[in-house]
């Protein structure tokens, strides 16, 4: 395949990136996503600051945007995300308790429902766990409603669009021996031995180099997939240049092709410049819309799959 998505899809593989509706105006923006990806991930636009801005009066106008140029492109839709710590709306930043958990429901169903039929797969719940040695559950105002909260957030989702597949969605859990990974991987064990439903887990693939791409990436894949759900790359973005950072994205193409479980990956962005750390120009456009190295490498490792 001479593109991402083409490559990708010889191996039958979707490559992805978020978009921000306040860039489907700039040509040299949609020009470079519409070639290249074809599974699209709203940055912002479906998160619940975005989607509830006030309590149960709903706003999807950027959301919408951004599902209409998918569709009308032929592409497919990265749900993100129904239930977060953070992005909230102010209303729901103070809530607690039996409250909190009925709003939090009530917007996983009423955000699910909106978009029924037209999400490959959603980010149900985004970075419930805390970093460092702990394994423990993150500190949050969802968390402190019960820990049952996330499989009842999943339990919604399913109920509201059941088609749609449904991810656990992190950061920092791309190393096998990090206590944050064991502690996702028990919750998906526990959710599948129980009948959670949950399909899909995603990694986000923030990189830089306090935080490098692991080389047990492979394993940390395949032992999630061994669990029964799909894996997804879901955030990719690597801190550097040049053949660093091109041998490092060619590192995490080959560890998901390597696991047939997992079916997709998608970068954090099209260009450096549309980075939300646009400083680290860790992503494989730059802000010229040129191919860096990083993009030959990605290509050549897709299409040696
Ligand atoms: O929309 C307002 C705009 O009206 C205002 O003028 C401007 C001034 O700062 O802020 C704009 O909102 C910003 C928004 O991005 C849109 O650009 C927010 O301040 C800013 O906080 C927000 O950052 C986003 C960040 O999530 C917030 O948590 C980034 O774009 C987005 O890339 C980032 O994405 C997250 C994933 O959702 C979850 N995983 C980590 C990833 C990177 O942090």
């Amino acid at each position: 395949g001479s593109t991402l998505q083409a490559a990708a899809a010889e191996s039958g593989r979707y490559f992805g990136t978020a978009i921000a509706a306040n860039k489907l105006s700039d040509t040299a923006y949609t020009t470079i996503a519409n070639r290249e990806f074809n599974m699209v991930t709203a940055e912002n636009e479906m998160k619940l600051d975005a989607t509830e801005p006030n309590q149960n009066q709903f706003n999807f106008t950027n959301g919408d945007r951004i599902v209409s140029w998918a569709r009308s492109n032929g592409k497919q839709v990265r749900g993100h995300t129904l239930a977060w710590h953070s992005q909230q709306p102010g209303w729901m930043q103070n809530m607690s308790g039996s409250a909190l958990r009925s709003a939090m429901l009530n917007h996983v169903t009423q955000v699910a429902t909106h978009y029924r039929g037209q999400i490959h797969s959603w980010d149900v719940v985004n970075e419930a766990f805390a970093d460092g040695s702990s394994g423990a559950r993150r500190d949050s105002n969802l968390q402190r409603t019960g820990n049952d909260w996330i499989e009842a957030a999943f339990r919604a989702a399913r109920a509201a669009d059941p088609n749609a597949k449904l991810c656990y969605n992190d950061y920092n859990t791309d190393n096998w021996s990090h206590a944050k990974t064991q502690a996702v991987y028990n919750m998906v064990r526990d959710f599948k031995s129980r009948g959670v439903p949950i399909d899909c887990v995603g990694f986000q693939a923030h990189f830089n180099s306090g935080n490098p791409v692991p080389s047990n990436y492979h394993t940390t894949l395949g032992n999630f997939a061994a669990l029964g759900v799909d894996v997804q790359i879901t955030e990719l973005d690597i801190a550097g240049s040049g053949t660093s950072q091109a041998e490092q994205y060619r590192g995490i193409v080959q560890a998901c092709l390597a696991v047939s479980r997992c079916t997709g990956i998608s970068v954090w962005g099209v260009r450096d410049s549309d980075s939300w750390r646009s400083g680290d120009t860790p992503l494989l456009f730059d802000g010229n819309g040129n191919k860096k190295l990083a993009y030959n490498y990605t290509l050549d490792a897709l299409n040696a799959g």
